[in-house]
């Protein structure tokens, strides 16, 4: 039968996670805020005006909004500075068989992702044309946990929730995928990941048995 297979980006398709982190550290260093790889845990998968919430809280600082938005361009574009010279290296091991794999086997492909970069993202590294549908920061009013952006992809391929699988990294997005009645698979740690149904340390640890289990 046909599946839904919904991918996160950022930390599941490609490795932009580390960008991210960089650009909010430069941020929070001229804030004077402290912030570290444990800290950004706690941003994945979270939208870039919450995230910057975030830091601001740890910092303690209170800002006005003309601020905030300041530093909302200002890490964008910090951000987008890192991605400038990107290409199909940035895909993480593992995530190009699997992509071809369920082509191959006629399945339906997905992006559902937080980022209003995810476009551009996905063209530079030359596999924008695998999904059957994109939905990204751009689309979706409610950030993860909220279940909207897979619901939204799901809807956009005209799959049930429950014929839908989602791949994350974040537990914001396992949490998501478990609101909606999705098969959550969990991207890095099993202790950080614990809410999804399957885990894997990275795609070279999925296997073809496994993808064929999901999809018959
Ligand atoms: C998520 C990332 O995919 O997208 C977050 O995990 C990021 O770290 C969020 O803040 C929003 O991304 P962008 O590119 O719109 O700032
Ligand atoms: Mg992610």
């Amino acid at each position: 039968s046909k599946k839904a297979f919904i991918f996160d980006l950022d930390g599941v398709i490609v490795d932009t996670a580390k960008y991210h982190f960089l650009a909010w550290q430069k941020l929070a260093q001229e804030l004077g805020i402290e912030f570290t790889p444990e800290h950004n845990e706690e941003l994945k998968g979270v939208s870039r005006v919450r995230s910057l919430d975030i830091i601001l809280e740890l910092g303690g600082i209170q800002a006005s909004q003309e601020d905030k938005n300041k530093w909302l361009i200002q890490k964008n574009e910090d951000y987008l500075s890192y991605l400038v010279d990107i290409d199909e290296n940035e895909i993480l091991p593992g995530v190009l068989p699997v992509l071809h794999y369920l082509k191959d086997k006629n399945q339906l492909i997905a992006l559902g992702s937080a980022s209003k970069n995810a476009r551009p993202i996905l063209e530079k590294t030359g596999i924008i044309n695998l999904f059957d549908a994109i939905v990204d920061g751009n689309d979706v009013t409610n950030a993860k946990p909220d279940p909207e952006v897979f619901l939204q992809a799901a809807k956009k391929l005209n799959v049930t929730n429950e014929n839908s699988i989602v791949f994350e990294d974040s537990v914001a997005g396992i949490q998501a995928a478990n609101i909606a009645n999705m098969t959550s698979i969990g991207i890095g740690e099993a202790t950080t990941l614990h809410e999804a149904k399957y885990i894997f340390e990275d795609f070279t640890f999925i296997d073809v048995s496994f993808i064929e289990s999901l999809i018959y």
